[in-house]
């Protein structure tokens, strides 16, 4: 069977992807199932996708898990991704000598729940070595809250006479950020249909191709991602040039 992996042109491979993972509760809805199995089918499919980006050779995928908007929904909703984003976690500590993708999180972690901050210390530290893809989850991440966070860092460092105001450059402000060890993304996929950045990496994606997909989350296959890529493929990046 033919697949749109071979149309791919290798050369021109994104090497940092970014995913606004949409639409796990409308196929929750579609099918009359409550809506942490939507998140549930969500977390799987984000693990089958990351896969296939490492097996691709995609060097960097961020995916949006939970915004700092996210704890307005019913402490049940929310319990229900903190216990998924646990599971994935102790999944990831028990096989991860067979694993091959280096985790971390963005976000601000001090508001998580203290068992997943160890979790996370723990899955930092373990898969820091591996060869494959970086996969940067976004947990309690908001764009706007990590600019925030990325001033006071310039600021004080105002303060202690670091810096000079004068000196601050964009190279500042992107150092100041969760994402400073890693380049921006060169595309940000969004499913489910909806079109729009709901403050996730503002930023990071000045100079991103948005490729928006109807499928919802727990439905996008490796095909889709391949099928997307290839779309990021014919779009001509200027950067405001010729
Ligand atoms: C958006 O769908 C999705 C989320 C807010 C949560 C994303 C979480 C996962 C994919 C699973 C848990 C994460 C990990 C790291 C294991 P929505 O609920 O906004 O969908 P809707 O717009 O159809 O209601």
């Amino acid at each position: 069977m033919s697949s749109l992996r071979d149309e791919i042109d290798m050369s021109k491979l994104p090497k940092s992807v970014a995913i606004i993972m949409d639409g796990n509760g409308r196929w929750a809805k579609k099918r009359f199932l409550p809506r942490k199995l939507g998140h549930k089918a969500g977390a799987d499919t984000l693990e089958n996708i990351s896969r296939v980006a490492d097996d691709l050779g995609i060097e960097h995928l961020t995916v949006y898990a939970f915004s700092t908007e996210n704890w307005k929904r019913t402490e049940e909703e929310v319990g229900a991704i903190m216990d998924l984003l646990r599971n994935y976690l102790d999944r990831y500590i028990r096989t991860a000598e067979k694993e091959n993708i280096k985790i971390d999180i963005i976000g601000e972690k001090n508001r998580l729940a203290p068992d997943i901050q160890d979790r996370i210390r723990r899955i930092e530290e373990i898969s820091k070595d591996k060869p494959g893809m970086n996969l940067h989850i976004a947990l309690n991440y908001g764009g706007r809250d990590d600019i925030l966070r990325g001033v006071k860092k310039i600021a004080e460092k105002v303060k202690n006479g670091e810096i000079n105001p004068d000196d601050i450059t964009e190279d500042t402000i992107s150092s100041s950020l969760d994402t400073h060890f890693y380049p921006d993304p060169e595309i940000v996929i969004r499913t489910s249909g909806e079109e729009r950045i709901s403050n996730f990496l503002l930023w990071q994606i000045a100079y991103s191709e948005f490729v928006f997909n109807s499928k919802f989350w727990p439905d996008y296959s490796a095909e889709d991602l391949y099928g997307d890529i290839c779309y990021y493929q014919t779009r001509d990046r200027r950067f405001g040039g010729r």
